[in-house]
């Protein structure tokens, strides 16, 4: 099925939804994005996710095209077109076409480019992975300083990830100073003595939407919760591990680094959080 891509506006069969080679998005990596997901035709967090754009466009001085309505009636329109019941809805905003290319930002009324498509992923809350867990590396955290702004500058988390595959693992953990900032496309979470652990909000990692949620559902639930670093070491010697995001949700994590965490099973904290996570999502999906 050809699917139906936003483009600036119009409403396109995807093979004919084009942008210019000479846009900031191709030639600088000079915009920012957003992943929503869709359960049962509805979008999951999604004021969270329009919070998060209008932080990351004005982290980088760059206007916002359109209103939240606006937002709002094109990913409706998308899923509807497309038939998606469960997947996600991709969004891109970039400093648009100067008609050139320079290092200097294009000229105040520069039009922004506007993208927006589906991906299909029927059973996405029902991925098999929830069941066994994913396998995780580390790797040294080589990404820019302003992690909290969600650029479309993604080639060493798409590296990191490469590398994860080619040890036979479904993810990298990035470190930093010894100490783990995040996963290649999530927020990263241990679990000692019943607390949950991870990483304190700051430029260095990207303020999760589904972390804000977890968070907020586990304290709700009595769950003792700790933002704070944590070391590999203190990782790998944790109870259960687990990540967060729009795309995986709460994904368990059953190794680091070929290290089995606890008895190397999804551990109870990390099935119940994504069970509550998922049931309270689809309630207020909208
Ligand atoms: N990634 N950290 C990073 C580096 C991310 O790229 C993401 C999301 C997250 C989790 O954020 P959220 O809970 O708001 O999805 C954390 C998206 C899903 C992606 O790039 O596809």
């Amino acid at each position: 099925m050809t699917r139906t891509v936003y483009v600036n506006a119009e409403y396109l069969p995807e093979d004919q939804a084009k942008v210019s080679v000479f846009d900031r998005g191709f030639v600088m990596a000079d915009g920012v994005y957003e992943v929503t997901s869709v359960l049962d035709g509805k979008l999951i967090d999604f004021a969270g996710h329009l919070a998060r754009l209008k932080r990351s466009l004005d982290g980088l001085q760059m206007k916002n095209p359109l209103s939240d309505d606006e937002y709002l009636a094109a990913h409706r329109r998308l899923v509807a077109e497309n038939g998606v019941t469960d997947g996600m809805v991709y969004l891109q905003v970039t400093r648009g076409n100067p008609g050139d290319r320079d290092f200097a930002f294009p000229p105040e009324d520069t039009q922004p480019t506007v993208v927006m498509f589906t991906q299909s992923k029927p059973g996405l809350a029902d991925s098999p992975a929830a069941q066994t867990g994913w396998k995780v590396i580390t790797t040294e955290d080589l990404r820019w300083a302003r992690r909290d702004i969600k650029t479309v500058q993604l080639l060493f988390p798409s590296l990191a990830k490469m590398e994860a595959k080619a040890k036979g693992a479904d993810d990298a953990w990035l470190v930093e100073d010894g100490r783990v900032t995040e996963g290649t496309s999530n927020n990263a979470y241990i679990v000692k003595g019943g607390v949950i652990v991870t990483r304190e909000l700051s430029n260095d990692i990207l303020h999760g939407i589904t972390r804000a949620a977890v968070l907020r559902f586990a304290r709700e639930a009595q769950m003792q919760v700790e933002e704070r670093s944590f070391t590999v070491a203190e990782a790998q010697a944790a109870d259960e591990a687990f990540v967060t995001s729009a795309s995986s949700f709460v994904m368990p994590v059953v190794a680091i680094d070929g290290q089995p965490i606890g008895d190397g099973k999804v551990g109870g904290v990390a099935r119940r959080l994504r069970e509550i996570y998922l049931e309270e999502s689809r309630k207020a999906a909208i």
